[in-house]
């Protein structure tokens, strides 16, 4: 078989940046679909050949239908689709306005359905192919970051893993999802001090994760292995939600 091919949303940075890093070296080649362009290029830079940076705003149709029509028409197949792209907005809910709302569902769910959309009928056609969501444990246990916004768009996310999970397992595909908690990148480096050690003091593990412990989570659910697994939510939190 040729290259496989994979689309990570907020690639760019952080957990995605690590995500993409872990699929190269499982041989892909990776579509890193981000906003952040110069931290996008220089990845695509760094790992010619293997990464394909694409300026892309999840939350946009327009900007989703011409990443993955590009891909397919240029490499002929999508293998695996990794909907990473997240943000939050940290707010009393009495500060929480509409747009921030708006904003927040925007990308987190609304981007990842977006993306789901699209690679679907893909995967289907192909009848293979692996999607992973990456959540928050804010989704199972509702906002603990003064983010009221937040946990309610990851809670959608994971009901959406489920959803597209039964529709598109008669075609072998799979849709799971992870929850981390509590990973050192730029959004955990909003934290104060105090909150930053408040959080780590919840961790039965007593540290934070490293954006790679995640990426190797999404490794094994894109795997073959991971072969019968599917609408699962995997936590990687350092112990501190056990369900
Ligand atoms: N860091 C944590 O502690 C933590 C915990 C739980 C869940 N998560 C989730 O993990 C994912 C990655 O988080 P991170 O900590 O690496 O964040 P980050 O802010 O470091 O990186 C997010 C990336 O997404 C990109 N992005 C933002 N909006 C976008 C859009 N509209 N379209 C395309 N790209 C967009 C950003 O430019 C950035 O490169 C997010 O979905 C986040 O909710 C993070």
């Amino acid at each position: 078989m040729s290259r496989p091919v994979a689309i990570v949303t907020g690639g760019a940075a952080g957990i995605g940046k690590a995500i993409v890093e872990a699929l190269i070296e499982d041989g892909y080649l990776v579509v890193a679909c981000d906003l952040a362009e110069e931290r996008g290029k220089a990845l695509e830079n760094q790992h010619a050949g293997s990464v394909i940076f694409r300026r892309c705003d999840v939350s946009s149709e327009s900007d989703v239908e011409a990443v993955v029509d590009g891909v397919l028409r240029e490499f002929g197949r999508i293998d695996a689709l990794v909907n990473n792209a997240g943000i939050i907005r940290r707010r009393t809910s009495e500060a929480m306005n509409t747009e921030d709302w708006d904003a927040v569902f925007a990308v987190n769910a609304r981007g990842a359905f977006l993306m789901c959309k699209h690679v679907a009928n893909i995967m289907k056609r192909q009848r293979s192919g692996r999607i992973v969501n990456v959540s928050s444990v804010a989704g199972k246990l509702g906002d603990i970051t003064s983010a009221p916004g937040y946990g309610p768009s990851k809670a959608a996310m994971d009901a959406l893993t489920k959803t597209f999970a039964r529709e598109m397992a008669p075609y072998g595909v799979t849709v799971n999802g992870v929850a981390p908690h509590a990973i050192e990148t730029d959004m955990s480096a909003q934290w104060s001090e105090e909150r930053r050690k408040a959080i780590i003091a919840a961790i039965p593990l007593g540290r934070l994760g490293k954006p790679s412990e995640v990426a190797a989570a999404v490794r094994f659910l894109l795997s073959e292995g991971a072969g019968f697994i599917t609408g699962e939510i995997i936590d990687v939190n350092g112990g501190f939600v056990m369900d």
